[in-house]
Parts: structure tokens; sequence; C-alpha cells
């Protein structure tokens, strides 16, 4: 067997794919939270974890430094969809890739600023409205922008909305549902074709009994 190394999302998303990897009998042989360490050999001998920034998981998937990875639809809308598959939805980290403005205060006709991190992902959108905007790129904390007249609107997830309604905000137009995904690098998916398939099926058989818990 050649070795398999999967590509994880840290944070949230890394929270909610650990348990169906460990259903489908791949869990890390040292506790990843506790670690300062970046790879991770696992209960299965050839398979490996790495732990990366999400926005990174498809650009090493894509280039095959990792034959597999789990990333945020947000960020593959974001990213592209050059160089991986997207086989399997995971069904985890569910959320809603929504505008938002400050609460009352309806959208100005013309040209506006939109702040976000999804900067190719918000040209698309607004294009595909027909609307004019500049994008500013922000790497996090969005919710402030329209507050301190950065922008008048934010491209970003929405779970809860507690964070939009913490800082006087409120959605407006709903762009997508949004949850974790399998990737799978193109020239593996030939290469290793066996195993892979049946990562795909026993994570694919975790998320279903997931699902009808
Ligand atoms: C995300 C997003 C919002 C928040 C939405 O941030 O950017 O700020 O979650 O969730 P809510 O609707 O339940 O309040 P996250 O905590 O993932 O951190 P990030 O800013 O690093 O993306």
């Amino acid at each position: 067997m050649s070795q398999l190394t999967i590509a994880l999302n840290k944070g949230r998303i890394l929270k909610e794919t650990l348990p169906l990897f460990a259903a489908a009998g791949i869990e890390p042989l040292e506790d990843i939270e506790k670690s300062r360490k970046l790879t991770f050999e696992t209960t299965s001998p050839d398979v490996r974890f790495l732990i990366l920034r999400g926005s990174d998981v498809p650009t090493y998937v894509e280039f095959g430094a990792a034959d597999v990875g789990v990333s945020g639809k947000d960020t593959l809308l974001e990213h592209g969809s050059q160089g991986y598959y997207e086989p399997l939805d995971l069904g985890i980290a569910k959320c809603r890739l929504m505008t938002a403005g400050v609460v009352g205060q309806t959208t100005k006709p013309g040209r506006i600023r939109v702040a976000t991190k999804y900067v190719n992902l918000a040209k698309r959108y607004y294009a595909e409205q027909g609307r004019q905007v500049d994008i500013i790129k922000l790497y996090g904390a969005m919710e402030l922008a329209p507050i301190m007249n950065l922008a008048d609107e934010i491209v970003d997830i929405v779970d809860t909305g507690n964070t939009l309604r913490a800082n006087g905000l409120e959605p407006r137009e709903y762009i997508a549902d949004i949850s974790s995904r399998l990737i799978v690098n193109k020239a593996s998916m030939k290469m290793k074709h066996k195993q892979i398939e049946a990562l795909i099926d026993a994570v694919g058989s975790a998320v279903l009994e997931q699902a009808a818990a």
C-alpha cells in the first residue's frame, strides 16, 4: 500500500472531521489539540494527517502535496475547482454564505463597497447580480466593517446569526449553503484508486450513520 496523505482544516472543522475518520477506523496516534506538530501518524499505518489553515487545504490537494483534503465549501468556492475532485459532502460545519449590512439600512443604489475574505467569490456573486462593487479584502472580523463605515456590506458565513446580531448587522441576500467536503487530487484518484475508493466508502458510511443518529 502506498502512503495516503490527508490534509485537514484546523479549528472548528477539525473537531467535526475527526469523529468521521475515527468511525472509518483512522485516528491520530496523538492528541492533535495538544501538539504543535503539523503531521500526525494514524492508527492506519498507510495514512497520515496534515493539519493546515483552511484556505491552504485546496492548494495542498491541487498540487498533490496531499492526496485527500477536508475543506469548507466556502473555501472551495473561493479557491476554484481546478486540480481536485469533490466526491463527498461530509454534512458537517453547515452554515450559509450571505451578504449582510447594518440593521435597517437598505442597500444603496449604485456602486457599493463590500468587505470580505472571499474576494473571488464575492466578485462573481455581484457580477452575476449585475451589481457594481469595490471589494475590500479582510482577513477576519468582517462584521466590524459596515459599522466602522469601511464597507456598505459584507460577504461572510452565517451560522446562528449571533455574530451579525451582536454587531448591529442583519443578513441580506443568501448566496449558498455551506458544508465541509472531501476533496481528492485528480492524479491520486488514478494512482491510488483502490485506497481512496475504500476511504470514500468508509467515511461516506460514517456520514450516513451520523445523519441517521
Ligand atoms: C465565522 C464567521 C462569523 C461567524 C458566524 O467565524 O466569520 O464571524 O463564524 O457564526 P454565527 O452566525 O453562529 O455567529 P469563525 O468563528 O469561523 O472564525 P473566523 O472569523 O476565523 O472565520
